[in-house]
């Protein structure tokens, strides 16, 4: 068999949010994909990179007081951490604002210059005369000219459903700086979409089926044929590509190759960035880069994306690649959303989970890894993750059935038989037709499996690929039930028997955990170092342990999920006193882009102080002047303090308790005395050392250490009202 040359991407994250559950995903179907291609011998390359540039990300770099070279360096660091935490290994893991995508930005726009697909036209925008810029619709607010809601985005209403253009907004504001928005003029480029070529060529793209299968997958090729609108309804229009300074972005280069003051849209160039990635890796490695990228390539590209950014990957990026000369992707594979508990991700919930506090709190991320792959297929449909199902599924599949297996059989070799498996010659006269002796498939139908769970491995149907695992499992677990070998070890008559019950079973057990390496990476790593064998390709089903060979001491190879690692996972991304990692929400304006996917801008085009709220919102905090009477350690605890707030003076004041995570900061002692601000009408909530009854107030920045607590100025008394 010939390899393969295979180029897999997954979707460029934005560089101004946090990696969450919702985005891994992603991350993880893609790696489970790659693992198996490279396992089946395959030339496979993985390449990612972050989505650097847009105005949020500038915003953004301002509001923290700093560069956004130095925001993106940052967040870059801390999403190849997360990443590498969950096992998802690109091969390459690169930036949009790099050198090699600022160079295929410039390449692309060229080329379709040449071609006559970019016009340059006037248009009129809101203008926020205060901050001086150009606002993109997300950032100007105003009532909804349909339904009068207050506080709708600039190009569609949450309440009403309605679209329109920020130009209808009644009382518009910008939400960056407050003022009221005036119109101006500025020209802007586009890519002409609604160019013959563009609608022909996606006529045909879209509906293509190749030598690989379908270009898009059924959902999806019928949502772009009702974007496209029927044969001769030409439905496409042009795509405005360029934006105004301040943007933090490449600039568009001038004809005289002087500076055009004008900026490629976030958009343009970070599917680029793909290219960018790959030829960064290109120069490291010595790759040819045309072979995978060039017009008559014979590589394979395949993208996996969400279904919300399909509109610029079915659409905008083959008409790119195809009119500026390079060459299409194979296939496109969109997943849907992720869902925890049948709900959206929420903060209040807790279940706005970042991949950082996952892996802080102790939970290992083969336990997640292997819960998507359950619930992961082909489709588009959403997936959700049930956190009781969650914990049932790991601990009953892959410890009950899985890792069961090699934890009742391997004890035995290593202390009765010295680590040594039986010969091989005489093990299959069990009389089961899973273990039946066959020169090729050594180990019957267990071994013989290995072509249907690669095709659907192949068709990204990991939840079938581990039913058929775990039905595998549930027989190898039946064997050994069957031949009890722990009555066996008891009678030193047969000897020879146990051996080669356990010899057989730790032989599945290889197997099995060759199926599911693609799914488990690091656990296959530490079965075979247990096992004492090579790293394990996909051909390896039919190599079994040699008779004789050495196994190493078996070591407990995974833990179970306890129900409190998991509500301890929870309560730590509840949204409260204590710093969470911030992270971008798309969720809502993912649904705006189901509804308006023409919407040109992204759906991080927030300002970074979005959502606002009303004075009536605030109002309703009560905020209260305390004296802190009482404060001590709580036994147990690692970052609380139990405090004694008193919210008046004199002799018997009213008192509250309230458990403050701010023991790495504070010496109790050292507070009382000590006036503050709390919350006082927080609801009262259960925590495990007790009922804390508010909260008090303290600044805080998950980047910089130190927690600091509010206190005011001279003359404040305890009671007083804060507002
Ligand atoms: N920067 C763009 C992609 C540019 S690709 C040239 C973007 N970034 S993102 O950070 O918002 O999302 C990255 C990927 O994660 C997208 O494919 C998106 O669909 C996916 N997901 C983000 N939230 C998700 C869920 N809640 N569930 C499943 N996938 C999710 O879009
Ligand atoms: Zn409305």
């Amino acid at each position: 068999m010939k390899p393969r040359q295979i180029l897999v991407t997954s979707a460029l994250p934005y560089a101004n949010g946090a990696i969450h559950l919702g985005h891994l995903v992603e991350y993880i179907q893609t790696d489970i994909w790659v693992r198996f291609q490279k396992l089946s011998g395959h030339e496979c390359y993985y390449v990612c990179a972050d989505d650097t540039h847009g105005t949020p990300i500038m915003l953004r770099a301002e509001k923290e007081g700093i560069t956004p070279e130095a925001l993106i360096a940052r967040v870059h660091a801390e999403h190849s951490r997360d990443f590498a935490g969950f096992h998802v290994a690109f091969d390459n893991y690169h930036s949009t604002h790099t050198p090699e995508t600022r160079h295929y930005a410039e390449d692309i726009y060229a080329r379709l210059k040449v071609a006559g697909l970019i016009e340059v036209r006037t248009i009129e925008q809101y203008y926020d005369p205060v901050k001086e810029m150009f606002l993109p619709d997300r950032f100007i607010r105003g009532e909804c000219p349909k339904c009068a809601a207050h506080d709708q985005y600039g190009d569609a209403c949450e309440s009403c459903g309605a679209a329109y253009a920020p130009t209808e907004l009644v009382n518009p504001y910008s939400a960056v700086s407050g003022a009221t928005p005036v119109l101006r003029e500025s020209e802007h480029y586009f890519f002409r979409l609604s160019d013959p070529r563009c609608q022909d060529f996606l006529r045909e793209y879209t509906q293509r089926v190749g030598a690989h299968g379908p270009v898009l997958q059924a959902e999806a090729a019928n949502k772009m044929q009702e974007w496209l609108g029927a044969p001769g309804e030409n439905k496409l229009t042009d795509w405005d590509i360029s934006r105004d300074a301040p943007y933090f972005g490449f600039e568009i280069p001038a004809d005289d190759g002087k500076s055009s003051g004008k900026f490629f849209y976030v958009w343009l160039d970070a599917p680029i960035g793909y290219m960018g990635s790959f030829r960064n890796l290109c120069d490291k490695q010595g790759l040819d880069f045309d072979a995978y990228w060039g017009k008559d390539s014979n590589a394979e590209l395949y993208h996996f994306i969400g279904k919300d950014i399909l509109y610029f990957h079915a659409l905008f990026w083959p008409a790119e690649l195809a009119q500026a000369g390079y060459r299409t992707p194979t296939k496109i594979f969109a997943h849907g959303f992720l869902t925890v508990d049948g709900q959206k991700m929420s903060k209040s919930r807790g279940t706005f989970i970042t991949a950082e506090s996952y892996l802080a709190q102790g939970l290992n991320p083969e336990w997640l890894r292997y819960y998507y792959a359950a619930k992961l297929n082909g489709s588009i449909e959403d997936i959700d993750l049930n956190l009781d199902d969650f914990i049932a599924r790991v601990n009953s599949d892959l410890i009950g059935k899985y890792i069961n297996i090699a934890s009742r059989c391997a004890g035995f070799i290593t202390k009765r038989f010295d680590g040594k498996l039986s010969d091989m010659e005489a093990q299959f006269d069990f009389g089961s037709s899973h273990f039946t002796p066959n020169k090729d498939k050594p180990f019957g139908e267990f071994s013989a499996k290995a072509e249907s769970i690669a095709a659907l491995y192949e068709s990204r149907e990991y939840s079938k690929a581990l039913r058929e695992i775990m039905a595998l499992a549930d027989s190898a677990n039946q064997f050994v039930n069957d031949k009890k070998p722990w009555e066996i070890a008891k009678n030193p008559d047969r000897n020879e028997e146990l051996q080669q019950v356990c010899s057989i079973a730790l032989n599945l057990f290889r197997i099995l955990t060759l199926y599911l390496k693609p799914i488990l990476p690091k656990l296959a790593a530490e079965v075979e170092s247990f096992l004492n064998i090579a790293e394990m390709k996909w051909a390896d089903v039919n190599n079994p342990l040699p008779a004789g060979h050495r196994i190493s001491e078996y070591k407990h190879l995974m833990a179970r999920i306890e129900g409190k690692q998991v509500e301890a996972l929870v309560e730590a991304n509840r949204e409260s006193l204590n710093p969470v990692v911030a992270a971008v929400d798309n969720s809502h304006s993912q649904q705006r882009h189901a509804q308006h996917q023409q919407a040109s801008e992204d759906r991080t085009q927030q300002s970074p102080w979005e959502p606002f709220i009303a004075i009536d919102d605030f109002a309703k905090v009560d905020l209260r002047i305390v004296r802190i009477v009482d404060a001590a350690h709580v036994a147990g605890a690692e970052k609380l303090l139990k405090l004694t707030l008193a919210l008046g003076e004199g002799p018997n004041p009213e008192t509250r308790t309230v458990f403050a995570g701010i023991k790495s900061a504070y010496d109790p002692e050292l507070l009382v005395g000590r006036l503050t601000v709390m919350v006082a009408n927080l609801a009262p909530r259960k925590m495990k050392f007790g009922l804390s009854e508010g909260m008090v107030l303290a600044a805080s920045d998950a980047d910089s250490p130190g927690i600091f607590l509010l206190s005011p100025d001279s003359g404040a008394v305890p009671g007083m009202k804060v507002k």
